[in-house]
């Protein structure tokens, strides 16, 4: 798998070995740990297999396939921070498109034809109806959604020229949480852009106060609404998609997500509850570019990969709790 010392990569990693796969973690650590990694070979009590290398150098591919014989590839390796990418836009297409190109390059040189690829559900943009299923047009609003819907389309041509080869691409809605032994979970470097993350540094008091981007959404409570997944049924997506391609050629479009959508000060409740502590916050003006709601329509992904979230907003607010308790600064910061 490419990104496995990531986030997603790493929770996916442990669900895969526990159902009887090998794998192998390709990361350049630009955003992963190897203390990740170690954490997955602790979890599932195997020794993971780490190449430090970056999908874009084609050498190392090459070295990669040459030295193991994969069945598939499981794509996470992205920059994927919204802000920034409308910042360095190029970064972002270099690093999410060429290097995808460079992939499936060195993917069909050695005949390894089937691939899960990490897309996410900022390929929707703002569809206004709710929920949102697979056939909604895209209308992708950053450059890092549009890196996501531009590498879909080359994996649809790819398909097309040479229709051997077996495609799943999963549009994550939120991930977030933590593993439930809490030996692994995010760990954002600088300040966290993203809500939970956010919620839980204040709660641990790395940080004073959660700004909560606008009240005055027509919404219940005037905030934000999102479709929050647990990131251990996230992973558990991956090992139903590799079922299902082992079932067929082409390129399948799934959506995961739990199809309910939470607001900003229901996650603020969950989170006090779950950690016993309160958390302060101020209202801060509307964040550049959010969307009011976004839930999706897991329909698909039941009816086709047999796969329906199981966890609820508090057990994802429980388990990233245990998991920010014992690694207050992450890996990078090392166990309390
Ligand atoms: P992450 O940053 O924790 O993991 C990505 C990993 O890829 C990191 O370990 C990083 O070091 C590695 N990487 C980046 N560029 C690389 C390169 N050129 N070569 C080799 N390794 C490289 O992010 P994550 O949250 O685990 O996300 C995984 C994937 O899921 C990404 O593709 C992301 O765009 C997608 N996604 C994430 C979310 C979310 O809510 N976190 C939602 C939708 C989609
Ligand atoms: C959720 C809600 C904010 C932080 C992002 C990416 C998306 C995908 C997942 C990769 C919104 C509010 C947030 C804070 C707040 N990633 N909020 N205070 O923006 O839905 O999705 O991550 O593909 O592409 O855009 O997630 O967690 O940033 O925000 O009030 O400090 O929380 O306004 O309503 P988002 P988020």
């Amino acid at each position: 798998m490419t990104g496995g010392a990531g986030y997603i990569g790493s929770h996916t990693a442990i669900e895969l070995l526990a159902a009887g796969h090998d794998v192998v973690v390709l990361d350049n650590l630009s955003n992963g740990t190897r203390a990740a990694v170690e954490a997955i070979g602790r979890v599932a009590n195997r020794d993971v297999p780490v190449v430090e290398g970056d999908i874009r150098d084609p050498v190392c591919l090459d070295r990669a396939f040459a030295e193991h014989r994969f069945d598939a590839v499981l794509h996470f390796a992205a920059l994927k921070a919204v802000g920034e990418s409308v910042a360095k836009p190029l970064r972002y297409y270099q690093n999410n498109v060429a290097g995808t190109v460079c992939l499936v390059e060195r993917m069909a040189a050695h005949g390894v034809k089937t691939l899960v690829f990490s897309s996410s559900a900022a390929v929707y943009g703002d569809p206004g109806t709710m929920p949102i299923n697979e056939d909604s047009p895209p209308d992708p609003t950053s450059p890092y959604a549009r890196t996501k819907l531009i590498v879909e389309g080359l994996l649809h041509d790819t398909h097309a020229a040479d229709p051997g080869w077996r495609i799943s691409i999963l549009r994550y809605f939120n991930a977030v949480g933590a593993h439930p032994s809490g030996e692994i979970g995010e760990d954002p470097a600088g300040v966290p852009m993203n809500l939970l993350p956010s919620v839980a540094q204040v709660a641990v008091g790395r940080r004073e106060l959660l700004n909560v981007f606008g009240n005055d959404y027509p919404t219940p409570d005037g905030t934000g609404v999102r479709d929050y997944l647990h990131v251990v049924d996230l992973a558990r997506g991956h090992v139903n998609a590799l079922d299902y391609l082992a079932t067929g050629t082409g390129v399948a479009v799934h959506n995961l997500g739990t199809g309910r959508g939470h607001t900003v000060f229901e996650v603020v409740r969950a989170f006090e509850a779950a950690s016993g502590r309160q958390i302060p916050y101020r209202i801060a003006p509307r964040r550049p570019g959010d969307v009011v709601v976004s839930c999706a329509d897991p329909g698909k992904a039941g009816d086709e990969l047999g796969w329906t979230a199981q966890y609820d907003l508090r057990r994802m607010c429980e388990d990233l709790w245990r998991w920010q308790t014992t690694h207050p600064h992450g890996f990078r910061g090392g166990k309390a």
